[in-house]
């Protein structure tokens, strides 16, 4: 998977030199070549670094007590039993997450909303074996653990879902327990009160909270030490960079970008005429995903793909590499149930822009204008609180 685009890209410079010979146009250097040449040393290094088959990169998130020692790049659980269509057979998941410790992820991110409970289910019964090995996060804050019936983090519905959770991962101690929306009807002292309650009877480890803004942050911090804000950020959703990285860094509280793929448009497998699965897919409810999205954001595909192809790189990695640049205290959580896509994906935590690189890429997108909100109606009502 890794070496198709160098395979392809050798193939067709091949067919090319024989298109060429036949038309007696060899001499002529295409641009492939030129770019070969100039580009030959970066090409290999980047080649035997993506053919490492093992994430040996780690990250530390948060700071003193609060701060966890991650992979450079996790792996996001909810696609393999919720919002992502057809859900895959639990057995084939199941050995998708052994693999994925195999090859040295040791974060997996989950949440009582994601079924409800069904992938809190998998996960634990999955990742049990590897205890010791691993870290693994979960989410309060849905009444009934249903985001369509509302929010709910009342001191007392917290205490129930950590104990649900802690039954069904059969863990002794939730290592990071995020809120997953902010609940206006709950201050968000009383929630980090609670969690630190949870922390003391040594039921949690870590806290964390989803799609905070800045002020209610550092009200939180001030009770009980974050460890991350867990937030959609993604080259289709820069939202975070206004302020809430910023005080991350302040605070020293580390950053878990959620749908870190533009949930999974930026690998470029998604255009106007993909059909998802209605029955378990919340794409086709977010206007990005809408037909006219989907073709308004295609300049962004283009860049990674122009930028990735020459140098042996998918799209889906270098927008995973691109985060990684961001911040030393990013760890991104891509979703996947494919084995050939959570290599590609580690494959990525190896791959470093250097700093001219990064500037004419940066460039390369600057005038790419998303189309499209990520989330309507109540959805949106619930981010950025
Ligand atoms: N805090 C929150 O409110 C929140 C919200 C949403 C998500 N999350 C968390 O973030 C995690 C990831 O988010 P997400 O699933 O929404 O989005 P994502 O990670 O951006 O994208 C996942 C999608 O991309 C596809 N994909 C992954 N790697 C690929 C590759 N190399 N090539 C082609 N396609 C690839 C996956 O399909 P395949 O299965 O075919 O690979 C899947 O459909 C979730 O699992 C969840 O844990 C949190």
């Amino acid at each position: 998977m890794l070496t198709m685009p160098a395979q392809k890209l050798y193939q067709s410079r091949k067919e090319f030199l024989k298109a060429g010979a036949l038309a007696g146009v060899v001499a002529v250097l295409s641009p492939p070549d030129l770019f070969a040449k100039r580009h030959k040393k970066n090409i290999a290094k980047q080649h035997s670094l993506l053919s490492a088959k093992i994430i040996n990169k780690t990250r530390i998130l948060g700071t003193g007590s609060a701060a966890m020692k991650l992979s450079a790049i996790g792996l996001g659980c909810m696609g393999m039993s919720f919002h992502r269509g057809l859900i895959p057979g639990k057995k084939y998941m199941e050995r998708l997450l052994h693999e994925a410790v195999e090859a040295g992820i040791n974060f997996f991110d989950t949440a009582e909303a994601y079924g409800p409970l069904t992938n809190e289910t998998l996960v634990g019964a999955s990742l049990h074996p590897f205890r010791n090995k691993i870290q693994i996060a979960t989410k309060f804050g849905f009444k009934d653990g249903r985001p369509s019936t509302g929010l709910d983090s009342h001191p007392q519905r917290i205490r129930k879902v950590v104990e649900k959770s802690l039954t069904l991962l059969r863990i002794d101690a939730i290592d990071l327990l995020y809120q997953h929306r902010v609940d206006p009807n709950v201050p968000i002292e009383e929630v980090a009160g609670t969690v630190k309650d949870l922390i003391i009877a040594g039921k949690v480890k870590r806290f964390g909270l989803s799609e905070a803004n800045p002020l209610t942050i550092q009200k939180a911090h001030a009770v009980q030490p974050l460890t991350a804000v867990q937030s959609e950020y993604s080259l289709l959703e820069r939202g975070p960079e206004k302020e809430v990285i910023n005080t991350c860094r302040q605070l020293g509280i580390g950053f878990v970008p959620y749908s870190p793929l533009g949930r999974a448009y930026l690998t470029g497998y998604l255009n106007p005429h993909t059909k998802f699965y209605p029955e378990n897919d919340n794409r086709p409810s977010l206007p990005r995903f809408q037909p006219d999205g989907l073709a308004a954001n295609w300049p962004l595909i283009t860049a990674l793909y122009e930028f990735g192809t020459m140098r042996g790189l998918t799209c889906a990695q270098v927008a995973l590499a691109w985060l990684l640049a961001q911040e030393p205290w990013i760890v991104p959580i891509p979703g996947t149930t494919k084995t050939a896509h959570l290599h590609e994906n580690i494959a990525a935590a190896n791959i470093t822009f250097d700093a001219d690189e990064l500037k004419s890429f940066n460039e390369a997108i600057s005038h790419i204008k998303i189309t499209g909100e990520r989330y309507t109606g109540t959805q949106a009502q619930m981010v950025e609180k």
